[in-house]
C-alpha cells in the first residue's frame, strides 16, 4: 500500500491550534476577571484562523478542500451504506468538519462585539449599538453548550474510529502521512501568501486596531492625555 500526504502542515496546524486556542478559551473564561484580556485575544486569534482555514479550504492541497469533502445526500447515504471509498474527510465527518467551523465563526464572531455589561467590550464594541451587542453576548453565551456539544460528538467520533473501527485517524493528523493510494495536488507558496494575507487582515481588522483610538477629555495644554486621564484604562488588546 502506498503512503500519501493526507493533510498538508497548514490543515495540522490550523487544526492542533484551533483544539489548543478554544481550550484556552474555555479555561479563561472560568477564570474571568483579569484573564478575560487573554479569552479576548484568543477569540481574535481563534478567528484569524478559520479565516485561514476557511481560504485554505479553496486553495490549499487537495484534501484541505471544500469542494473535496462537502458532498449532497446521496454520498452520505452511500458512506453509510459502506459503499464510500476515499482519503480525506468522509462525506459524514464533513458536516461535523463544517459544524465546528461554522459554530467556531458565530462564536469568534460573536465575541468581537459582545460586552459583559461592567468591564469587559469585545474589540469591535464600539463599531455598534448596545442593542447589537447584548444580542451579540446572548447568541455567544448561547453557542457554549452548542460548540461544547459538538466537539464533544467529534472527540467521540474521533475515539470510535480508533477503538472499534481499529482505523487510526489521530496518527494522520499528527503526521499528515495514511496509507492509500491517491493522487494528491499540493498547494504552492502563492496559495500559502493569499490564505496568510487574508488571515493576517481578518486578525488585524477583528483586533479593532483599525479604529480610532477611544476620545479622552481635553487636556490643557502641555499635559498629554494619558497624563489628563490617569484613570483612563490601557487598550485591551
Ligand atoms: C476543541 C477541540 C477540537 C476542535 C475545535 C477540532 C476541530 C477539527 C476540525 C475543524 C477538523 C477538520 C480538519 C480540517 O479539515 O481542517 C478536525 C478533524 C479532525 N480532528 Fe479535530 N478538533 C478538536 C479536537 C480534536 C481532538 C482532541 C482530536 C484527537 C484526539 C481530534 C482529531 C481529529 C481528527 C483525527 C480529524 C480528522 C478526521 C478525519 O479523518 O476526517 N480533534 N477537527
Amino acid at each position: 500500500m502506498a503512503r500519501v500526504k493526507v493533510w498538508d502542515l497548514p490543515v495540522r496546524l490550523v487544526h492542533w491550534g484551533l483544539a489548543t486556542l478554544v481550550a484556552g478559551a474555555f479555561i479563561t473564561q472560568s477564570m474571568g476577571g483579569e484573564a478575560m484580556v487573554w479569552h479576548g485575544r484568543i477569540g481574535i486569534a481563534i478567528f484569524g484562523l478559520l479565516a485561514f482555514r476557511i481560504t485554505w479550504g479553496f486553495v490549499g492541497s487537495t484534501h484541505a478542500r471544500f469542494a473535496q469533502f462537502v458532498k449532497g445526500p446521496a454520498a452520505i447515504r452511500a458512506y453509510l451504506k459502506g459503499q464510500w471509498q476515499g482519503v480525506g474527510h468522509n462525506p459524514l465527518g464533513a458536516l461535523s468538519v463544517l459544524g465546528l467551523l461554522g459554530a467556531l465563526a458565530v462564536m469568534a464572531g460573536t465575541g468581537l462585539f459582545a460586552n459583559d455589561e461592567i468591564s469587559v467590550e469585545g474589540p469591535l464594541y464600539p463599531l455598534v449599538s448596545s442593542a447589537f451587542s447584548d444580542s451579540a453576548t446572548k447568541i455567544h453565551k448561547l453557542l457554549e453548550p452548542l460548540l461544547i456539544g459538538i466537539i464533544g460528538l467529534h472527540v467521540a467520533a474521533v475515539a470510535f474510529y480508533v477503538k472499534v473501527k481499529k482505523d487510526n485517524i489521530v496518527r494522520p493528523m499528527i503526521t499528515g502521512w495514511k496509507d492509500a493510494e491517491a493522487e494528491v495536488a499540493h498547494a504552492g507558496p502563492v496559495a500559502l501568501a493569499i490564505a496568510l494575507l487574508i488571515a493576517v487582515s481578518v486578525t488585524v481588522i477583528a483586533a479593532g486596531t483599525l479604529l480610532p483610538a477611544p476620545a479622552t477629555a481635553a487636556a490643557p495644554a502641555g499635559v498629554t492625555a494619558a497624563a489628563a486621564n490617569p484613570a483612563a484604562p490601557p487598550p485591551a488588546w
